[in-house]
């Protein structure tokens, strides 16, 4: 077969897998509120496709104003989150598996993977909307396509070229040090709020034209003009304050431009490949609603410590702890001033502390001395028909006792969780 039709299988296969999908009913999920949510603000930790489909349930269909996404670049690597612990000497890093991007199948394998979640997000999209689809030259000329058939061809709006300085350089080719970002809208009435980005004069001096209001900076003289596609922005870099640790983690800079252009203050922006959180994280500063998915427990753990508690949102989810392989213990004592709650006997599985541990045996001796310094996330709940998380601590180095208040009747459940930085969960209840 054809490469050209092997690709015409595909779209077709991946528009009738879409429609079947939108048959069924979304899986169960448990949601938690946190911070008191009053919007539509939700993180879902589970495949896209199962929160999309909670979504089109929920009555989601049609409302987003703007998707971006930035799926696995079929890249044949897979990533890892580094996290480390303790500081100097004492430093330990470890490598975690956050999310793969070999595709056993092939290049159509990979393809299908994409098309059928671009089929679901176009229902999702508003009349006004706009999708953002960030790949780069290994895929940009498939995506193409795709997106003509998912979209039209004639919704087609701009490939925008994000051009960035990074380590490595091409010795057999020109080096590869671009993204192609392609935009599509759902119909022809879409938002888009021009940006202006500074052009320098010839010689850095002003012209004086008349009407032409100019701007002098550090550089020299410029105007103001309408923002071009060719996008130079820095990449997150090893010493960039904006770092998390995440592989893969996009500027906030790169979201800030595609957000205030295609969204308004009222518009709900969606990211369903989410990773460390950035559409959220700016989505949230500039005042949108917003939804975000991940199947990686590394990038939900990780979006919610950026957003921190300031943003309110609802949380889905389907943990499944069955086999953890971390355990503890709580203790409960009633103070004159509320309860306090100490959790002891941290216990997690030598062998995940080992594994991917810079030094192994360090890893051991603080795992014997010091096991909450394993500890990425400590959560507690109040479990009644709906779960609220009243209290949350992100790592490194959280204090493994604290005091509730005391306002807890007899029937509340408590529930407290603890992930360690494997992304192994463990919940314990607390009687009321
Ligand atoms: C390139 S990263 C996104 C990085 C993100 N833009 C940022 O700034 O950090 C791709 C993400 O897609 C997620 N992912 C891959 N397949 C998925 C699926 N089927 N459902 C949900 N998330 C998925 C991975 O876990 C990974 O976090």
């Amino acid at each position: 077969m054809s490469r050209a039709q092997e690709f015409h299988k595909m779209i077709e296969n991946s528009r009738l897998v879409a429609e079947e999908i939108l048959d069924k009913d979304a899986p169960a999920f448990t949601s938690e509120s946190h911070n008191r949510p009053t919007g539509e603000n939700r993180l879902y930790l589970g495949d896209n496709i199962h929160a999309m489909l909670s979504l089109i349930e929920d009555g989601f269909k049609g409302r987003l104003d703007l998707v971006y996404i930035d799926p696995p670049f079929f890249s044949g690597s897979d990533y890892r989150k580094r996290i480390s612990i303790g500081k100097g000497d004492d430093e330990l890093v470890f490598y975690n598996n956050a999310y793969k991007d070999t595709w056993k199948d092939g290049l159509m394998d990979y393809l299908g993977m994409i098309s059928i979640r671009l089929f679901l997000i176009w229902e999702l999209l508003s009349e006004k909307g706009t999708i953002y689809v960030h790949v780069d030259s290994r895929t940009s000329h498939y995506m193409r396509l795709i997106l003509d058939e998912v979209f039209g061809e004639n919704k087609f709006l701009n490939e925008i070229i994000w051009s960035y300085k990074s380590g490595g350089a091409g010795r057999k080719s020109f080096s590869k040090k671009h993204d192609n970002i392609l935009v599509y809208t759902k119909t022809k009435d879409f938002i888009f709020n021009p940006l202006k980005e500074k052009s320098y004069n010839r010689g850095m001096k002003p012209y004086r034209f008349k009407n032409v209001l100019e701007y002098e900076d550090e550089i020299g003289w410029h105007t103001l003009v309408n923002m071009k596609d060719v996008w130079n922005v820095d990449m997150v870099g090893r010493t960039s304050s904006e770092r998390v640790g995440y592989e893969t983690q996009k500027p906030e800079a790169l979201l800030q431009r595609i957000i205030k252009a295609s969204s308004n203050e009222d518009s709900i922006v969606g990211d369903f490949f989410m990773g460390s959180g950035t559409t959220i994280k700016v989505a949230e500063k500039n005042g949108r609603r917003w939804i975000g998915a991940d199947n990686s427990i590394h990038s939900v753990v990780t979006c919610a410590s950026r957003l921190g508690d300031s943003a309110g949102y609802t949380l889905f989810h389907n943990l499944d702890m069955e086999d953890s392989i971390i355990d503890f213990s709580v203790d409960v004592n009633r103070t004159s001033e509320g309860i306090c709650v100490s959790i002891e006997d941290i216990s997690i599985d030598k062998n995940f502390i080992t594994k991917n541990s810079s030094d192994p045996e360090l890893a051991e001796k603080i795992l014997k001395e010091k096991p909450s310094k394993y500890i990425d996330y400590l959560g507690v709940y109040r479990v009644n028909i709906h779960r609220e998380c009243i209290r949350e601590w992100y790592g490194p180095e959280i204090e493994m006792e604290f005091d509730l208040e005391d306002s807890f009747q007899k029937e509340d459940r408590i529930v407290i969780r603890l992930i360690d930085i494997f992304g192994n969960i463990a919940e314990k209840e607390l009687e009321g």
